[in-house]
């Protein structure tokens, strides 16, 4: 299989059970309608934790990457959406029970992807590649070195700019996190321990699959990544127990991601309101 492949060669290979979603909330304003319909679509208790969140920007991301969800198994188990029962594991992914289903979620900035798979273990991680620290990157990187394993430090370490080297630092960032979330753990493992080895670079919206993974030294070669550098501004990352082809991401409007909701929950004007104060982003 080639390693390095362009988007579009595999778009006719989706299946509608492997999905890869992607939703921009850069230009989503929600009216007060809009976000009563679909706090009221998405669970109680997912409603009252995002009901938490003191900017509208961690909000709507969150409750984007909800629908996602429910959007994906509605449409992939055919129970209808309000009865639909997402659960977290022990370690907060959402899971369901009695299908063999596997999803994640991932947001960073204006961005929340999705990648939904069957019989497959998967995760997802997606990073502006933009240091958004108050402090020096140097210092950043020094704050950050326990994470990463020495052998991945080399390869950060070559790039000639500082851009060079964020960007492949956010690299091993979304491999690690994407591993992390599809193993469920999140960080309560030693990331020093897992070490990706890239053998290719990566390219402008191009997938790159031959990135090889070991864990305390043994190569796990059950597992595989599909890395997308998205414009040169994201990387996208997807994680997956089963070699499976890479599939193209697919903007959803938010018409596309709610025409099949349905109202799970009574109005809550208060919910509403709150939300419609709150500041964008901090
Ligand atoms: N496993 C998989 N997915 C999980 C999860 C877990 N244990 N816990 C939550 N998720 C899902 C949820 O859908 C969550 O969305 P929500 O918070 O809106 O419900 C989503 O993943 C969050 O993913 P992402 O946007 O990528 O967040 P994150 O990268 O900040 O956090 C964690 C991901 C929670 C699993 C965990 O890895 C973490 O705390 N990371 C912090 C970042 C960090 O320091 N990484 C070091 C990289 S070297
Ligand atoms: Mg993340």
């Amino acid at each position: 299989m080639h390693s390095v492949l362009k988007t579009f060669v595999h778009s006719a290979m989706t299946s509608s059970n492997r999905v890869r979603w992607v939703f921009d909330c850069g230009n989503w304003f929600p009216s007060k309608n809009d976000w009563s319909k679909i706090s009221r679509s998405i669970q109680p208790e997912e409603k009252e934790r995002i009901g938490r969140f003191v900017f509208k920007r961690d909000a709507k991301s969150s409750i984007i990457g909800q629908l996602m969800i429910m959007k994906y198994l509605s449409q992939v188990t055919h129970i209808p959406w309000s009865k639909i029962k997402i659960k977290r594991d022990q370690n907060n992914k959402p899971v369901i029970d009695g299908f063999d289903l596997n999803f994640n979620v991932s947001h960073d900035e204006n961005l929340v992807v999705f990648a939904g798979e069957q019989n497959n273990t998967v995760g997802i991680d997606i990073m502006r590649n933009r240091y958004k620290g108050g402090k020096s990157v140097n210092e950043f990187f020094r704050i950050m070195h326990r994470n990463f394993n020495s052998k991945e430090w080399q390869v950060i370490n070559k790039g000639c700019t500082e851009e060079q080297k964020i960007n492949a630092f956010y690299r091993f960032w979304c491999l690690k996190e994407s591993y992390v979330k599809a193993t469920g753990t999140g960080l309560t493992v030693n990331l020093k321990n897992i070490c990706f080895v890239p053998k290719s670079d990566l390219i402008k919206n191009y997938f790159v699959t031959n990135t090889q993974l070991f864990v305390d030294g043994q190569l796990l070669s059950d597992w595989v990544f599909h890395e997308y550098l998205y414009d040169n501004n994201y990387t996208v990352t997807v994680c997956l127990n089963k070699p499976v082809d890479p599939i193209n991401f697919k903007f959803l409007t938010f018409e596309e991601l709610t025409n099949s909701a349905e109202m799970i929950t009574d109005v809550d004007e208060l919910y509403c309101n709150s939300f419609m104060a709150k500041s964008d982003c901090p």
